[in-house]
């Protein structure tokens, strides 16, 4: 697809065709298997001040907490013992965790339960990365959040498109694998920035997208900006993997949150990865980017029947295997 095509298919093309082109492509390149990937919010402890995210460091309504590191692994254990193969740690930034920490903790979960570890953890010195990829973690998620230079300085005031772009190659040279992505429908984005996203996402050879549609939180200075429409939403998706091809994309949370089967239309549009949330039931009102996350009240268990009976009602199989970059590996 060219620049013309992305913005046609972002704005005009019939919704419907779109989506099975996309659906077509996921399962030529990507199969039926769906992935399922554990998240566990370890820490909702933040020292940034993003305009559009419930923990910015300036919402005095959030009660922090912060796992200790064996309380993690036991949660890591419960979702192993689950059936994941895959587990996503995620915590706000500068959360005060020492890399040795958590490397000790990276370890411990490779060591006795095998599964897969991502990281979503933020900006970190390369040094860090490389002592975290050391330890064992497989992949990395920090999404870019917007390719306009301008709009990200205005949403993160606390960093710059420069240094994430620093931080995504620092990822990439010390071996992880590396997720990235957007937000759909933030203040300000218009569909030629959504495009350039694309190219961008496109330039960088993610093996993973991470997006999905901007919520306004009511406790934040965004709160009373529109909602992302799914239909965007939907055409960002479908366009992604029309062009990406053999990337993993999952059908985020924030889309369920939109809609009610927002996830399911996701994973006829395009997408072959789903995120349950894992974390253990007393944290998860405090760990809200945006309100009404679906799930909040639900036991870990409980989400993954869920998600299972989700994955089967829209025809497709759950991944048995850990899901690893469906790229070729780079050659040494
Ligand atoms: N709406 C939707 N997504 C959000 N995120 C943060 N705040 C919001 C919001 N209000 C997303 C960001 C971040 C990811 C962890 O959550 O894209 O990278």
């Amino acid at each position: 697809m060219n620049r013309d095509d992305i913005l046609k298919s972002l704005m005009t093309a019939d919704l419907a065709a779109l989506c099975a082109e996309a659906d077509r492509v996921r399962r030529e390149h990507v199969g039926d298997a769906v992935h399922l990937r554990g998240l566990i919010e370890f820490s909702n402890a933040c020292g940034r001040d993003c305009l559009y995210c419930g923990l910015r460091r300036s919402n005095r309504e959030v009660v922090r907490y912060r796992m200790g590191t064996d309380e993690i692994f036991a949660s890591a254990a419960f979702a192993a013992g689950l059936g994941f193969k895959s587990l996503v740690l995620q915590s706000g930034e500068s959360a005060q965790y020492e890399t040795d920490a958590l490397c000790a903790l990276v370890r411990r979960i490779k060591a006795e339960l095998g599964v897969a570890i991502t990281l979503s953890i933020g900006e970190k010195t390369r040094e860090e990365y490389a002592a975290l990829k050391k330890a064992g973690a497989d992949r990395y998620l920090l999404r870019f959040e917007t390719s306009s230079d301008v709009l990200f300085r205005k949403l993160k005031p606390d960093s710059s498109q420069a240094e994430r772009m620093a931080c995504l190659h620092a990822l990439r040279e010390v071996g992880f694998q590396v997720g990235s992505g957007i937000m759909v429908g933030l203040p300000g984005q218009t569909v030629e920035m959504i495009a350039d996203d694309i190219f961008l996402m496109q330039e960088l050879d993610l093996d993973m997208i991470g997006f999905g549609p901007f919520i306004a939180n009511p406790e934040t200075p965004l709160k009373d900006q529109g909602n992302a429409s799914l239909d965007l939403t939907l055409r960002t998706l479908a366009v992604i993997r029309i062009v990406m091809k053999n990337v993993h994309i999952p059908a985020t949370t924030a889309m369920g949150t939109i809609d009610p089967e927002g996830r399911q239309k996701a994973l006829r549009a395009g997408a072959n990865v789903l995120m349950p949330n894992v974390t253990p039931t007393v944290y998860r009102e405090m760990y809200q980017l945006y309100p009404n996350k679906p799930g909040l009240k639900q036991a870990p268990s409980d989400t993954f029947e869920t998600l299972v009976k989700l994955v089967h009602s829209v025809g497709r199989t759950v991944a048995i295997d850990a899901g690893h970059s469906l790229k070729p590996a780079p050659s040494p």
